[in-house]
């Protein structure tokens, strides 16, 4: 009963197996998230800033069903920004996610739909539930790759315009060496 799960396995730097889709995200694609445009745009457009490893068991939108991925952003900045991902609410917006860290350091950026925002320090074998209803983005402060796991129902959907339009409430900024978190 049930479909067996076919081969994958993971570690730090891979989801492999046959249904594994791969998604890259290059500097090109994030020229809107970081502050300093000026700088994101004098960058390689094709630098990968973060990639995704994801195996979906189920099709987009199956209410009940669950998602799998690793994400690993490389250490880097724009400006004085570091990298990060896109951020996201689920387009269902109740629908929560289980983070946890793999390998590198970073924040987990969390922002309620009042814009209220606290962090996480995601690390090796961090856990992380982010709760329905808030904005989520990963942020690799170290000099090393940052790697998470996440599993999230196939029904949560991606909402980035809001992201877009609005951005998050806080930044991570580095400043004489050391991270800070600066307000919008
Ligand atoms: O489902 C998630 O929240 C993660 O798998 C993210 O999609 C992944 O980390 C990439 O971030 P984003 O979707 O914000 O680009
Ligand atoms: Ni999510």
């Amino acid at each position: 009963y049930g479909n067996p799960t076919p081969e994958i396995v993971f570690d730090a730097k891979n989801l492999s197996g046959k249904p594994i889709e791969k998604i890259e995200r290059k500097i090109m694609d994030l020229n809107m998230i970081f502050k300093d445009k000026g700088a994101s745009e004098t960058m390689d457009q094709n630098q990968i800033v973060y990639e995704v490893d994801c195996y979906f068991p189920v099709e987009n939108d199956t209410e009940g069903g669950l998602f799998f991925g690793i994400t690993r952003i490389k250490p880097g900045k724009v400006g004085d920004e570091y990298f990060m991902t896109k951020g996201h609410f689920h387009s269902n917006r109740d629908r929560g996610e289980f983070y946890w860290g793999l390998e590198g350091e970073g924040q987990l950026l969390l922002m309620d739909e009042k814009r209220r925002a606290r962090t996480e320090v995601i690390k090796k074998g961090s856990v992380h539930y982010i709760p329905g209803y808030i904005a989520h983005r990963v942020v690799n402060t170290g000099d090393t790759e940052l790697s998470f796991g996440a599993c999230w129902p196939s029904d949560a959907g991606h909402d980035y315009a809001s992201i877009e339009e609005k951005g998050f409430s806080i930044r991570i900024v580095q400043k004489n060496g050391e991270q800070h978190i600066i307000k919008e």
